[in-house]
């Protein structure tokens, strides 16, 4: 009996991929002020450099996690005391963070069932890497948007669910849209099913900003890349040595908002698009919002979208909180 299969959904396919592309950059480049979204950041080469972002000292928030994660293992695993539980974890990345959490739950004699759902079939391969499957530890790889993949695994299991969503991919969405995605999932969810997810604390505006303007210019590289992609994918003849990286901490949204800058006055045309764009000196291109959180908007979002907040895990100089929740719902 093989403990690894891989699920895949009907995907839109390349072209459509392509075609939305277009759209959102169409979009997204003739607004004012531009903007550009970060879900493109994850090509081939975004992903490498993110997965690089992710080890650098100054990009604090995948250390903190992992040692939040390392130390409530044991923990998680006696708070949901299951027999056999399902952990589905929503952008599964390489796969060792929830391997940490797996060790738990594999240690306290609980058997898991592990459903990775992401995107891209290549975090799959990665996981497959990473990942052994044994008699107690079946991976079931879904490769789907998260709530089709959701669905696609409640299909098959009745088991309780812990649903993982890590790294502050939640900062990712705006204020409205965590609430709508959190509501989604309990919508998703039966009563008593778990998600844990990762949360960027506020903190010190030094130490945000060092985070998103790494020493070792990789996040410069990272959105940059953004650019090349375009002139990859859609024919752009962007120069991104004319674009320059802008990292900076909104305190009024509670965000670190990323752009890259035009350094000259400028025109790019894009062959797909068959259209040219004006850049003047110095304007914007809006990339992304990282959104970040204090403990006391942690438990609004909890309270706000039908869940009941078990406990909060920080690190040690409680920069990044991972919070586990528990679906209330009448039965
Ligand atoms: C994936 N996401 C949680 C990262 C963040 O911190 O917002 C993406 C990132 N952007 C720049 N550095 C990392």
């Amino acid at each position: 009996m093989t403990h690894f299969r891989l699920l895949t959904q009907n995907g839109q396919g390349h072209d459509a991929d392509e075609e939305q592309l277009a759209i959102e950059v169409l979009t997204g480049l003739t607004a004012e002020p531009k903007h550009l979204s970060a879900k493109y950041f994850y090509d081939d080469k975004g992903s490498e450099i993110f997965q690089k972002i992710t080890q650098h000292p100054d990009y604090y928030l995948t250390n903190k996690e992992v040692e939040i994660l390392t130390r409530i293992s044991c923990q998680l695993a006696h708070l949901i005391d299951e027999q056999e539980i399902d952990i589905i974890e929503l952008g599964a990345g390489d796969g060792h963070k929830s391997q940490l959490i797996i060790d738990g739950f594999l240690k306290s004699g609980c058997k898991v069932n592990y459903y990775p759902i992401d995107i891209s079939e290549k975090a799959m391969v990665m996981l497959r890497e990473n990942i052994r499957p044994d008699s107690s530890l079946a991976i079931h790889g879904v490769v789907a948007e998260y709530f089709e993949g959701l669905k696609l695994v409640r299909s098959q299991s009745s088991n309780r669910q812990l649903v993982l969503f890590l790294g502050s991919n939640i900062g990712n969405f705006n204020r409205e849209q965590s609430q709508g995605f959190l509501r989604k999932l309990w919508m998703s969810l039966s009563a008593s099913d778990y998600i844990l997810t990762g949360y960027d604390l506020k903190k010190d505006v030094n130490k945000l900003t060092a985070a998103y303007n790494d020493g070792s210019g990789l996040t410069a590289q990272f959105n940059l890349n953004l650019l090349h992609r375009i002139n990859q994918e859609l024919g752009g003849n962007f120069k991104p040595d004319k674009f320059q990286h802008y990292g900076i901490y909104n305190p009024v949204l509670g965000a670190m908002e990323s752009y890259v800058l035009s350094t000259e006055k400028q025109e790019v045309y894009i062959k797909a698009l068959q259209r040219v764009f004006h850049f003047d000196a110095y304007e914007p291109i809006h990339l992304e919002y990282s959104f970040k959180f204090t403990k006391k908007d942690i438990e609004d979002l909890c309270e706000q979208t039908g869940f009941t907040l078990v406990q909060n895990f920080t690190d040690a100089n409680e920069h990044f909180i991972d919070s586990l929740w528990q679906v209330t719902k009448e039965v």
